[in-house]
């Protein structure tokens, strides 16, 4: 008989968030079976226990066994654009000169669809290498980046969200729509894909600097329209962009306010860097239930500065929060990477950002900030089984670190997990799944 596609069972070390750790005691938050088993059924979590426990449920799956590695819920890059893959490592500039030095003219390659093709495939092929599973991400401007990219993220049955980029004024020509145009095109594009198989469609303003308010109310009636569409921008990244937002517009009280009273920061708006936000401007967000994105290895590259995390997560008007990459100012597909870089930031400002907030932040975080949490982020059953095999002695230096292999504690699992986010990145990545099924593995590499 056929085999049925993500009908598997899976054995190794589980560790996943049953909730925030922020708020609640962290190893209340985590769950963890050190000889774990998860079956799956048709891509989705049937159940999860112990090997001792489920073993006789296997049936007629195929047993994969990852004993003696970590299996973790696939990462979620919530700000990455696509487009920018190329031109990562771009020297010597801050935010507002780095787009117009490197950004613009790299993304006016993107209106030949065979290259955004070509592009989008090398894009996806890195993030699973690096464990992301599912991500947010910038197109450019021309629908058929948006097109290829999805076109590619649908052969890999892939849950991705995208948009193309609007952008009506202070971009040159070559990139630049109009305010009708751009309603249209996100329009057409949101009937095509939004919730085809697994991709979700994201109204896509660049950032306040380059549209006009018409732009971004009509931004915002997209929203109205297509309710469970998302909104995805930038917000207050860096000192200068702050100030020109102010200039462009003086009747708004600041840089969110401008999306506010266009009708952009709602529950599913997920607005990118949040750096340079103020303490009303986080109470706002909250209230909106609205999402930010912390993307460290950006803001240090560009030399943005250091976002307050403790602010965004303050009980008293807490912000739904994940992390991105950030890839082109970004430095690293790495999420591992980027949560060394947060742990560096938490600590220039004083802070302590954990092993397991920081998994919660790129799994379970992650999802509830794109409003997904019903369908990714954990191993509860009825999820779709997107996860990732972390290898704990992937190298000489991390086997000497972890020369125990896998613990049976929850601290020793703690720092088990910090040593593989400062000394690992990609390389601890052993496979990734999609849908119960392999798609990226390195064993060949090591073999
Ligand atoms: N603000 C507006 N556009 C961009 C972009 O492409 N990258 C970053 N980091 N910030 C932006
Ligand atoms: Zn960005």
């Amino acid at each position: 008989m056929e085999r049925q596609l993500g009908t598997v069972a899976i054995r190794g070390a589980l560790l996943d968030c049953v909730g925030d750790p922020f708020y609640e005691p962290e190893f209340q938050a985590v769950r963890y079976i050190a000889d774990g088993l998860l079956l799956l059924r048709d891509g989705q979590i049937e159940a999860l226990g112990t090997y001792a426990d489920l073993v006789s449920r296997v049936g007629d799956r195929p047993l994969i066994d990852h004993s003696g590695q970590l299996i973790i819920p696939g990462l979620i890059d919530t700000h990455i654009h696509y487009p920018q893959t190329g031109m990562m490592a771009a020297y010597g500039e801050q935010l507002l000169e780095w787009l117009n030095r490197y950004t613009f003219p790299t993304e006016r390659k993107f209106a030949d669809p065979a290259y955004a093709r070509s592009v989008a495939e090398l894009f996806l092929d890195e993030l699973l290498k690096h464990g992301t599973t599912t991500a947010l991400v910038f197109a450019a401007v021309f629908p058929a980046s948006v097109d290829a990219f999805f076109e590619a993220a649908e052969a890999r049955n892939l849950r991705m969200i995208s948009g193309k980029v609007m952008m009506d004024r202070n971009a040159p020509d070559y990139l630049s729509d109009t305010a009708q145009s751009s309603y249209d095109d996100s329009k057409a594009l949101i009937e095509k894909w939004h919730g085809r198989g697994r991709l979700l469609y994201a109204v896509t303003p660049r950032f306040a600097g380059t549209s006009t308010e018409a732009q971004l109310r009509l931004a915002a009636r997209l929203l109205d329209e297509f309710p469970d569409v998302y909104l995805h921008t930038h917000l207050s990244e860096n000192v200068s962009e702050v100030t020109w937002i102010q200039e462009l517009f003086p009747q708004y009280a600041g840089y969110l306010d401008v999306y506010d009273q266009t009708g952009l920061v709602r529950e599913r708006s997920l607005f990118a860097h949040g750096v340079q936000l103020t303490d009303a401007e986080f109470q706002r967000l909250s209230e909106a239930k609205a999402a930010i994105s912390f993307c460290p290895t950006s803001n240090l590259f560009l030399g943005s500065g250091l976002f307050r995390l403790e602010q965004a997560k303050n009980p008293e008007h807490p912000v739904k929060v994940g992390l991105g990459t950030d890839v082109g100012a970004g430095t690293s597909f790495s999420l591992l990477q980027t949560t060394n870089e947060a742990y560096k930031v938490a600590q220039l400002r004083g802070q302590k950002l954990s092993a397991f907030k920081a998994l919660f932040l790129a799994t379970l975080g992650g999802a509830r900030a794109l409003c997904l949490d019903d369908k990714l982020g954990s191993f509860d059953p009825g999820k779709e089984a997107d996860f990732v095999v972390l290898n704990p002695q992937a190298t000489p230096l991390l086997a000497l670190r972890n020369e125990g292999g896998i613990p049976p504690t929850l601290d020793a699992l703690e720092d088990l997990l910090f040593s593989l986010v400062i000394l690992g990145g990609d390389r601890a990545v052993t496979a990734t799944y999609i849908m119960g099924e392999q798609a990226f593995s390195n064993v060949a590499d090591h073999g």
